[in-house]
């Protein structure tokens, strides 16, 4: 056999891994009436970090929450469309099983419980497991965030940014396939953030725990993820790798240049419209 022939033939052999997650076309409707997601697809591959970006209000937590299960405790339902994780449909599952399934969610602002210690946190997050391991990785969760060791106090004392770290910590002693984070960078100051996203992308890489991360800074994101999805008003308008994101010039202009209170929708756009190949 030729080398070009073996080489032929590897490939042939090599499937397409199935993505971890799907989210395929879902619609989200609160209280029965309130659409707020409008077919929105994401893929997130095995192992992988992917970023889905967006403005306020753009759809970011209501997609995290109809993963994990949470959407049921805020009267919202999928009402289209389905939601594949490890090759198993999970949408209309309660939020415990998808936990045990393998799926966390760090809820935006952290929710950790303030009146119980980080340890008592950290304790909280094992509580699917009935394995002897739970001291040990504790001790992991200290050595990613040494900080949460020394703080022996009450948990709602802890600063914005040890919340985050103990928030991410607690998501680790659930032991998950993949970890949902919304916001991490949240009211933490730029060096904090670049603490935050270095762990994360440690954790990504030493554990193998695959994430989907929200944010408002796409710069941070972008740093960190290998593909990204842009959603405005309950849908994605773009998507592509976190490289190809980064030298968009409609991202930049957006997304990365601080534009701030300026900026303007996508939509009105000529330019995004003429790169709308997803539509
Ligand atoms: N529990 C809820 N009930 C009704 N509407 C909601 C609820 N949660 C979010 N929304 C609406 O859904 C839209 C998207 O919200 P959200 O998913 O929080 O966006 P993002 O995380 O991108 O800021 C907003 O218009 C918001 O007002
Ligand atoms: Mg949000």
């Amino acid at each position: 056999m030729t080398e070009a022939a073996a080489l032929d033939r590897s490939q042939a052999a090599t499937p397409v891994p199935a993505p971890l997650l799907s989210v395929r076309n879902i619609e989200v409707v609160y209280d029965d009436v309130i659409l707020v997601l409008r077919g929105l697809s994401l893929e997130v591959p095995q192992g992988a970090i992917v970023a889905l970006l967006g403005a306020n209000g753009a759809g970011k937590s209501t997609t995290l929450k109809a993963i994990s299960g949470l959407l049921k405790t805020e009267d919202g339902e999928v009402t289209r469309g389905e939601i594949v994780f490890d090759g198993e449909r999970i949408d209309g599952t309660d939020p415990d099983k998808i936990v045990r399934r393998g799926i966390f969610q760090v809820m935006e602002g952290r929710r950790i419980i303030s009146d119980m210690t980080s340890l008592e946190n950290l304790r909280l997050g094992a509580f699917t497991r009935s394995d002897r391991k739970v001291s040990s990785d504790i001790e992991m969760v200290y050595n990613y965030f040494p900080r949460l060791k020394e703080r022996t106090g009450l948990a709602g004392y802890l600063s914005g940014g040890e919340q985050q770290m103990l928030a991410i910590g607690r998501a680790l002693m659930a032991r998950p396939k993949m970890i949902l984070m919304d916001e991490p960078s949240m009211g933490l100051s730029p060096l904090l953030v670049k603490e935050v996203f270095s762990i994360i992308k440690q954790i990504n890489r030493d554990l193998g725990v695959t994430i989907l991360l929200v944010e408002q800074n796409a710069r941070a994101a972008l740093s960190v993820a290998s593909h990204g999805y842009i959603m405005e008003q309950g849908k994605v308008v773009l998507d592509g790798t976190a490289e190809e994101l980064r030298d968009n010039e409609d991202v930049k202009e957006f997304y990365l240049g601080g534009a701030g209170d300026q900026r303007k929708s996508f939509k009105n756009l000529k330019s995004f419209k003429r790169r709308k190949r997803w539509l």
